[in-house]
């Protein structure tokens, strides 16, 4: 039995083993998918179980995106281009770290039928997922990315990486046609984003790469204001799909099940 696993700190509330074992099922492979949560010094000894054949695969999570790079043969392009890995495969006796999560952010907007050519964003957060997310907006042609971030260093770091992005002070509103929440802001339901909604509406869309739950006050202050409003289910959802595809060769069904699923 082939073993998956994601890795990261936290990882206990990670849907991902919830979607990859339905889908694993559903195809009948013989295989289990399973989280583990790992400190900072465990990451070398998962990558050696890779390489072993212990494990054949991995997605990484939150820390350990970008820290996780020191330790892989090589990176697909993509994963370059963000310096962030979060699906990990054995090919050809070589470590790859690949990402699966700038094609599952641009597949989420994209069927969301929003055209990115030629707009402008407005990024909240310089964590983790950001720099996916700035170069799916890339390679759609946006005309311009803004980005706060509260630690302002951290913004200042994705900018020598992506020097078209402009940077701005937290806390400041700025219009835009899409506003992005790419902070852990809202994973609490209380959790509140200071912008001036009513300088921005309506008629934009507000992203939030938070799913659970399903509507941030983030998303709910938009709508309020008249605006498009979408959470990162779907980016989820395509990220895991490529990444089961690089692992297992086939494509697994999207349908309505497999989205409900995600509905704890
Ligand atoms: P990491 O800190 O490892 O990058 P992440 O989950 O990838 O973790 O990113 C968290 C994001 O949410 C960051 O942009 C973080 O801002 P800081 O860089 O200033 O930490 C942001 N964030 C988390 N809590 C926040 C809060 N209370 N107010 C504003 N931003 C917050």
């Amino acid at each position: 039995m082939k073993k998956y696993l994601v890795i990261g700190n936290p990882i206990k509330h990670s849907l991902s083993p919830k979607l990859h074992n339905y889908w694993i099922k559903q195809n009948n492979i013989d295989a289990i998918y399973e989280k583990k949560n790992i400190t900072e010094k465990e990451l070398e000894s998962v990558i050696t179980n890779i390489r072993d054949e212990k494990i054949h695969g991995i997605n990484v999570t939150v820390p350990y995106k970008q820290k996780i790079i020191s330790f892989l043969d090589n990176v697909t392009p993509l994963a370059e281009e963000a310096r962030s890995v979060n699906t990990i495969y054995k090919e050809n006796n070589n470590i790859i770290g690949d990402n699966t999560d700038i094609t599952g952010f641009d597949l989420a907007i994209r069927n969301s039928n929003y055209e990115l050519k030629n707009k402008k964003i407005f990024i909240l957060g310089a964590g983790g997922v950001s720099p996916s997310i700035i170069v799916a907006l890339r390679k759609n042609g946006v005309s311009k990315i803004i980005l706060g971030n509260r630690t302002r260093e951290k913004a200042e770091y994705l900018k020598k990486q992506y020097p078209e992005i402009e940077i701005v002070n937290w806390g400041e509103t700025h219009k835009a046609d899409l506003i992005i929440n790419a902070t852990s802001l809202g994973l609490k339901k209380e959790d509140k984003i200071e912008l001036n909604y009513s300088e921005i509406g309506p008629n934009k869309l507000f992203y939030d790469v938070i799913y659970n739950p399903k509507q941030t006050n983030f998303l709910l202050e938009a709508s309020k204001f008249g605006n498009k409003i979408l959470n990162g289910k779907m980016m989820f959802i395509y990220q895991a799909h490529r990444a089961f595809f690089k692992w297992h060769n086939i494509l697994p069904k999207i349908d309505e099940n497999v989205i409900n699923l995600l509905d704890q």
